[in-house]
């Protein structure tokens, strides 16, 4: 088996958008991470590029969010906004949109809410704001959509809708093995989307449970994904490499933001070399299987 070699084009690189002009905010405890406005995005875009990475995935943080999500699917939203002006100004950008609600409702919660306080999707209103999201996100221009709600039939129901609304070539990158974890708390930051209460078990997967992971990547191919996806990456490689195994079908893995975090954190404190590490982070998701790498250090490795 030959060694695995890490290549720029299998990076995607995440972007946190928010509405304005001129924007790089900051977000805590998320280092060399921001939320750019539209105007800084397409700089940013430029600069991905040049770097030989062509592949961004984009979530969106809005200035209004109500029990629905609504701001997610409206006519101009935040994200179909910002792809319009990447694919303008970049048509070979590849660029995918996360389709999910949990930035988008007061209450932090995937989907739309059953009442009470016990966290149940309402699947029918979830799927109907989902697969509204992603065709505006595709009619915006985006290449794939990323559906990580986690909410059942997501992708079937994607894909029928954008099938019947003419975006036959537009592929769906499922989030297929998302698992409860604790690796997302900086992204929950920069999203502001840390439930406001219960948590995401009722609808994530169990960190235990390899069968369900399975499972759920064998569905979404079913239901007609052209990648699937397990995430997180490092603490679930065997996932990535079983499935690998199993499916013979295109993979992601989704190196998310605790991870990153991980690394910058150990590094600023002097713990290890922080190249040396995202070299050694990054190859092990490669050599577990993985095609493409969700990774929000893609800048600092094209570079290297
Ligand atoms: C939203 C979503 C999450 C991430 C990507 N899409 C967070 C969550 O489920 O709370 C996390 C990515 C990361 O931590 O980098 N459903």
């Amino acid at each position: 088996m030959p060694a695995v070699r890490l290549r720029t084009r299998d990076f995607i690189l995440p972007y946190f958008v928010v509405g304005g002009k001129d924007k790089k905010e900051v977000i805590k405890n998320f280092p060399g991470v921001f939320r750019f406005s539209f105007d800084r995005l397409i700089k940013e875009a430029d600069a991905c590029l040049k770097l030989g990475l062509d592949k961004i995935l984009l979530f969106g943080v809005p200035e209004k969010k109500d029990d629905l999500g609504s701001a997610a699917y409206e006519e101009n939203s935040i994200v179909a906004q910002a792809v319009r002006e990447v694919k303008k100004e970049f048509p070979c950008m590849v660029v995918m949109t996360d389709v999910c609600l949990c930035a988008y409702t007061t209450h932090g919660h995937c989907g739309v809410l059953k009442p009470g306080l016990d966290c149940r999707i309402d699947s029918r209103r979830t799927l109907d704001a989902l697969t509204k999201m992603a065709v505006r996100h595709a009619e915006a221009g985006a290449d794939w959509v990323a559906p990580s709600a986690m909410a059942k039939k997501q992708v079937a129901a994607i894909r029928a809708a954008l099938d019947k609304n003419g975006f036959k070539k537009t592929k769906i990158l499922g989030y297929s093995a998302k698992f409860a974890s604790n690796f997302y708390g900086p992204f929950r930051q920069a999203a502001d989307s840390a439930p406001a209460f219960g948590d995401r078990s009722g609808y994530q997967l169990d960190c235990g449970d390899t069968k369900a992971a399975l499972n759920e990547i064998g569905a979404d191919i079913k239901e007609g994904a052209d990648m699937a996806m397990v995430k997180p990456a490092l603490s679930y490689l065997d996932i990535v490499r079983l499935a690998k195994q199993k499916f013979g079908f295109p993979l992601a893995a989704y190196n998310v933001s605790g991870e990153y975090a991980f690394v910058k954190y150990g590094a600023k404190t002097g713990l290890w070399d922080e190249k040396k590490m995202v070299f050694e982070v990054l190859t092990s998701i490669k050599r577990a299987g993985a095609d493409w790498i969700i990774t929000y250090h893609a800048k600092d490795v094209a570079r290297s």
